[in-house]
């Protein structure tokens, strides 16, 4: 457990500020195919925490069974840009909040998801638990984050092939060596990430670790109904 003088002297994993131009620009194969696996459990009002730059909302908003996106994240500059990608879609029924997720209400949802995020919190059991008490009773929550297995400069090796000639593939590349290799990075087992959503009282789906070449757990669990 982190004292409060360990978690005051943390630096931060990345300035996701400064991340935000290259991290919402590229996306390579590995990251389309979770953004395209998670998009497919979401169905009606949907709750992104941590959203970023809003990758995944035209896989979120062009679903016939979506009725709202709500991304939340703590950088400025990620949440213009998700912005700027919700406003291509017409009647989009998105919205953008800039907060910490341990700072937002209960929000009404049928789905939720969370994508790298996670391993960023700086105590994640307490963001884990907000998110529950957040989200309605019955709600599908799916979680991805990166585990201790990722094998980051073999899946940069083999993005840069398409990527190579892209304006931000050098700093996108950069920003995600350093981070693979941060000692403040949270990277779990699956059967870390299980137990922690079990013991903020989430019922736990289905769970695997085959996306990112075996380096991402994908989890699937609900909040139990009243
Ligand atoms: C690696 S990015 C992932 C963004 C997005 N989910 C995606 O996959 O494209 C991590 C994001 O989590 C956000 N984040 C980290 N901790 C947060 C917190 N406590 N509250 C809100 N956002 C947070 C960061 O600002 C950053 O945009």
């Amino acid at each position: 457990m982190d004292t409060e003088m360990s978690v005051a002297e943390r630096t931060p994993i990345a300035n996701w500020d400064a991340y935000a131009n290259s991290f919402s620009s590229v996306m390579p194969e590995q990251m389309l195919r979770l953004n395209r696996t998670v998009a497919s459990y979401m169905d009606g009002n949907v709750v992104d925490f941590g959203c970023g730059g809003g990758k995944i909302i035209p896989f979120i908003l062009t679903r016939d069974s979506v009725n709202t996106y709500t991304g939340i994240d703590s950088s400025a500059q990620m949440i213009e840009r998700a912005r700027w990608v919700a406003n291509h879609y017409t009647q989009s029924r998105a919205q953008l909040i800039h907060s910490r997720i341990e700072d937002v209400d209960s929000i009404h949802s049928d789905s939720a998801l969370s994508i790298n995020s996670y391993y960023v919190w700086e105590d994640s059991f307490l963001v884990l638990s907000h998110i529950r008490r957040c989200l309605s009773p019955g709600t599908r929550f799916v979680i991805a984050t990166i585990n201790p297995d990722i094998n980051m400069p073999a899946l940069l090796d083999d993005a840069e092939k398409e990527l190579i000639a892209h304006p931000h593939w050098a700093e996108f590349k950069e920003h995600n060596l350093k981070i693979s290799v941060s000692e403040n990075a949270n990277f779990v087992s699956l059967d870390t990430l299980i137990g922690e959503l079990r013991e903020v009282g989430f019922c736990v789906q289905e769970a695997n670790s085959e996306l990112y070449g075996g380096g991402l757990n994908l989890v699937v669990c609900s909040v139990p109904n009243l």
